[in-house]
C-alpha cells in the first residue's frame, strides 16, 4: 500500500506541516472497534531552541496500547480521551535546533505516539547505532524495548540457570521468540506455547526451541507434561489465563514465573478469574514477580549490548510483522489478539532515508 504523504530526510522548507494523528475517541470495551480511534490532522508547530523534528518512520504497536487506552489501574498514566495515541517510533530527524543531532539521523524519541512527526527535546531523542549494518526494524524489536523485556525478564527475574526447562507463552511473538533464543543461549531446555503449528515450527525448526505446543489444537497440560518431564523451572509468561494455570500445574520446587504480560486479558469486560491454581506457589516454594521494562531502562546499555551482539553473531534471529501506513494502525493493532503476527508488529509510516 502507498504510503501517502512526502517522503524526505532532508531538511524541510515548506512550512505549514501537516501531522496526521490519531487520537483515542473513546475508551473501547472489549476488542478495539473503529470508533475508538479518530484520524485527524493539526500542524506541525516551528521549532523552539533545543528541539528537534523527528518524521517518524516506524510505530511500535504493542499489547500494551490496549491497556493505555483503558482506565484501568496500570503503570503510568492511561491516554486521555482526545489525546494523541502514545507508542514507541523511530524516525529521522528533519529539522534541528540541538546541536548533538543533525537532519539525517535515525534516532528514538523516548515514547512517541500515532503520528507522522514527532518534535522533541534533542536530548530525549537516542541516536540510533546505525553503523553496524543491523536493519532499522530491528531497533524496534530484537535489539530494542522488545528484547530487552525478554533479556530482563529471563536474566533478572527469571533467574534462569543452565539445565533448566523454561516454558515461553506467546513464544512466537515479539517478546516471546527473543526470550526464548536467549534461554537457549544460557542452556536452559526450552518449550514454547503458541497459536498456530506454522509457528511452532519455526520455533522448533528455526530457533532451537526443544519443543512448541499450539495451545488452540492440542490438549496442553497432557502435552506441556510430556514435553517437560522433569517439570518446569521458570515461566516466562505473556498470556496468563488458561495457559498460566496449565503451567503452574508442573512448576517444580522454587520455580521462578516472570510475569511480563497478561494478553489473555486485555481485552476482557469482566473481573478476570486469578490462577485457579495459585496454590501452587505455596506448595512449590514459587516466585511470580511482576515487571516492568520502563524500569530497567538505566540498565538498557547492558541489554542493547547484549542483544546487538547475539543478533549480529546470527544467535538471535527475529521476525518483523510490518504493517504500512499509519491510517491502518487501529486494524494493526488487533492482529497482537488474533495471533495473526509473528515477531514484532509494526507500522511503517514513512520510508527509510537512503543509505
Ligand atoms: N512487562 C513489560 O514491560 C512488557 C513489555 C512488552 C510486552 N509485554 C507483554 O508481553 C506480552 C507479549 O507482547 P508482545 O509485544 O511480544 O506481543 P506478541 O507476542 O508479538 O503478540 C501477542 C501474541 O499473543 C498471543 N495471544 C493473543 N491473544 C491471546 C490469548 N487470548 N491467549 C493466548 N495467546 C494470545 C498471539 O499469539 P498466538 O498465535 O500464540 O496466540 C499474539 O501473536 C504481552 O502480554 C505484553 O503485554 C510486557
Amino acid at each position: 500500500m502507498p504510503i501517502n504523504r512526502p517522503l524526505t530526510n532532508r531538511p524541510l522548507a515548506n512550512r505549514p506541516l501537516t501531522n496526521r494523528q490519531w487520537k483515542l475517541a473513546q475508551r473501547p470495551v472489549g476488542e478495539i472497534s473503529p470508533t475508538d480511534l479518530e484520524f485527524s490532522e493539526a500542524p506541525v508547530p516551528e521549532l523552539a531552541k533545543g528541539e528537534v523534528l523527528i518524521r517518524n518512520i516506524y510505530l511500535s504497536l504493542d499489547p500494551t496500547n490496549r491497556i493505555w487506552m483503558s482506565d484501568m489501574d496500570q503503570y503510568m498514566p492511561p491516554v486521555e480521551i482526545g489525546d494523541v495515541m502514545r507508542g514507541g517510533t523511530l524516525g529521522v530527524v528533519e529539522e534541528s535546533r540541538f546541536k548533538g543531532l543533525s537532519p539525517g539521523d535515525v534516532v528514538i524519541p523516548g515514547l512517541g505516539n500515532w503520528q507522522d512527526y514527532v518534535i522533541v527535546p534533542g536530548e530525549q531523542a537516542n541516536k540510533v547505532p546505525t553503523e553496524f549494518g543491523i536493519p532499522l526494524p530491528a531497533f524496534m524489536s530484537a535489539v530494542g524495548m522488545t528484547g530487552a523485556t525478554a533479556y530482563f525478564g529471563l536474566m533478572d527475574i527469571g533467574k534462569i540457570k543452565p539445565g533448566e526447562t523454561v516454558v515461553i507463552t506467546a513464544a512466537a511473538g515479539a517478546v516471546g521468540s527473543i526470550a526464548g533464543q536467549i534461554a537457549k543461549i544460557k542452556g536452559a531446555r526450552v518449550i514454547g506455547i503458541a497459536g498456530t503449528d506454522e509457528k511452532c515450527k519455526w520455533l522448533t525448526e528455526e530457533l532451537g526451541f526443544d519443543g512448541a505446543i499450539n495451545y488452540k489444537t492440542e490438549d496442553l497440560l497432557p502435552r506441556l507434561g510430556e514435553l517437560c518431564p522433569d517439570g518446569i523451572d521458570v515461566d516466562f509468561e505473556n498470556v496468563g489465563g488458561a495457559t498460566l494455570d496449565a503451567i503452574l500445574t508442573l512448576i517444580n520446587n522454587n520455580a521462578r514465573i516472570a510475569l511480563c504480560g497478561l494478553i489473555s486479558s486485555y481485552n476482557a469486560t469482566e473481573p478476570v478469574p486469578g490462577p485457579y491454581m495459585f496454590q501452587n506457589i505455596l506448595m512449590h516454594r514459587a516466585h511470580v514477580e511482576g515487571f516492568i521494562i520502563l524500569d530497567y531502562l538505566d540498565r538498557m546499555p547492558e541489554a542493547l549490548m547484549a542483544l546487538g551482539t547475539w543478533v549480529l553473531e546470527g544467535r538471535i534471529k527475529y521476525k518483523v510483522d510490518i504493517q504500512q501506513g499509519l491510517e491502518n494502525a487501529p486494524t494493526a493493532l488487533k492482529r497482537l489478539f488474533t495471533g495473526e503476527n509473528t515477531g514484532k508488529l509494526l507500522v511503517q509510516v514513512s520510508e527509510e532515508p537512503e543509505a
